[in-house]
């Protein structure tokens, strides 16, 4: 398992998520979605949780989860490009949170590095993804990871009472 030591110089370990993570998989993704402002999702439904529930198991996606002191602190997930055609068997699309108050410590790229070792790995050629244009925190850390902007959704959503445009950024692999 990999471990590396962060800004506040804990320790995360980041490793592939297993059945019994789901609980603390569905509860972060809640806690971010209840902030409002960085991910689509608003709620976690039953339906999404079962969806997760059988994706753990598959093995054609990635779910990673990084640990700092035994607590589950965030978790990054790679699956099939709108669930997989033939025309799209290349490409994943990436989703990720960390916590609120572990974030800027180095989780986020940590996270990120083993997923792009692992897409390489299985012979995948590109990493997909759309964040939001006032989400700094992501845009950089997608940057520094090699994905560049492919397109842009312009007032996409609004947020806040803000309207902001959809980012479509990719990582290609080859
Ligand atoms: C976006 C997110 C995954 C980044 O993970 P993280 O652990 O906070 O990121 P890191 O600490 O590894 O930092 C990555 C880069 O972003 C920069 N960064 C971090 N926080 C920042 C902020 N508030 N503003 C601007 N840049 C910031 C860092 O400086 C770092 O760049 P550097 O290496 O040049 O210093 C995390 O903040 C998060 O989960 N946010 C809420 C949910 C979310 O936005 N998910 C992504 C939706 S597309």
């Amino acid at each position: 398992m990999p471990a590396f030591p962060i800004k506040d110089g804990r320790i995360v370990v980041i490793r592939k998520a297993e059945p019994s993570d789901l609980d603390r998989i569905m509860a972060n993704l809640e806690a971010v979605a209840k902030e409002g402002r960085w991910i689509l999702t608003e709620e976690v439904t039953p339906e999404r949780r079962e969806r997760f529930q059988k994706a753990l198991t598959a093995t054609d996606q990635l779910h990673l989860v990084a640990i700092v002191n035994e607590r589950m602190v965030g978790g990054l997930d790679l699956a099939p490009y709108f669930g997989g055609p033939k025309k799209a068997k290349h490409v994943v699309g990436l989703g990720m949170q960390i916590l609120d108050g572990y974030r800027g410590l180095g989780i986020g790229t940590a996270l990120m590095e083993e997923a792009i070792r692992w897409a390489r790995n299985i012979g995948l050629m590109k990493i997909s993804l759309s964040v939001f244009s006032n989400n700094e925190a992501a845009i950089r850390l997608y940057q520094k990871s090699g994905f560049v902007e492919e397109g842009r959704l312009k007032r996409q959503f609004k947020i806040m009472g803000d309207y902001v445009d959809e980012v479509e950024m990719g990582r290609w692999l080859g």
